[in-house]
């Protein structure tokens, strides 16, 4: 049952129908879903298919993500659909741009994913203007943040989602939930045309961090959202503290948002290592 204090959208990461409907099943709620090639890769038609020897063409494997996109947005008609464009180093943004507006048609509540890259920004700057929702992902820094807020300007509200990463700054000794909390703060100054949807959620106490923290969305595999289901759909006590432990807080910036995008240092070891393993989960699924 949906807290009445919930000021956060809650959405499943996840690239499995099934986990879908249990979900829903057991909360009662969802407000959408996020997915990404890894995720994909990991449905468990998907699984088989390749396990069995058997991949895909360059244009079935299209076919069947937007198969399972159109399951997911069926079960979620009023949530929103997060769907990922395949994009490396070399992908051009015309490539960009085509994906994007092919994966639109597929349904009609998708927040199209582009990465936070020179291309996925020049691709974010045309889509955004055209009134698509985009979802900009692997953010990993304040600059990037503000790059997106500054390529995607006079969208409307809703209209951009921007996906920092917690679990992956873990992963490296940075602790993820400050970031949030510096991205949340460098968004006052706006105009809220960028909702943060805080991405790579991998513990019980980031999502309920995440809650305290008010973040516009969080996106929580199954595993975490069965959890809360359990718990009553409780929400953090007044006194509770997340715990860090031996994670390095990152030291909030000031960064002017109205510059101009491409002023923006972009760069970040994670983005590009990110767009790596998209990229290779999916060449791993075709011919
Ligand atoms: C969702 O939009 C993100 O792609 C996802 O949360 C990444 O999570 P991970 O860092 O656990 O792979």
């Amino acid at each position: 049952m949906k807290p009445e204090n919930l000021n956060t959208k809650i959405f499943l990461d996840s690239g499995d129908p099934a986990e879908t409907k249990l979900v829903l099943e057991k909360l009662g709620f969802l407000d959408g879903q996020t997915t990404n090639p890894s995720l994909f890769a990991k449905n468990p038609e998907v699984q088989a298919r390749i396990t069995s020897g058997n991949k895909y063409s360059k244009g079935e494997v299209y076919e069947v993500y937007k198969s399972i996109v159109q399951e997911v947005s069926g079960l979620l008609p009023n949530g929103s659909v997060s769907i990922e464009v395949y994009a490396d180093t070399n992908t051009p943004v015309e490539e960009i741009l085509s994906q994007a507006r092919e994966m639109n048609t597929w349904i009609p509540n998708a927040h199209i994913k582009l990465p936070v890259t020179k291309t996925g920004l020049e691709a974010a700057e045309i889509l955004a203007k055209e009134g698509m929702r985009l979802n900009m992902t692997l953010v990993f820094s304040q600059e990037q943040a503000a790059a997106v807020y500054s390529a995607t300007f006079r969208a409307n509200k809703g209209q951009i989602y921007l996906s920092p990463f917690i679990g992956r700054l873990d992963d490296r000794g940075e602790d993820g939930m400050s970031f949030i909390k510096n991205v949340l703060e460098m968004h006052k100054a706006g105009d809220g045309h960028v909702e943060v949807l805080s991405a790579s959620v991998r513990t019980y106490s980031h999502f309920m961090q995440c809650l305290k923290l008010n973040c516009d969305i969080a996106t929580v595999p199954a595993k975490v959202l069965l959890e809360w289901a359990e718990k009553g759909c409780e929400m953090s006590e007044e006194n509770w503290q997340y715990d860090k432990g031996e994670l390095k807080t990152l030291e909030y910036e000031q960064v002017d948002l109205n510059k101009n995008w491409r002023e923006y240092n972009i760069q970040h070891d994670l983005t590009d290592q990110g767009l790596e393993k998209f990229a290779k989960d999916w060449n791993n699924l075709v011919q």
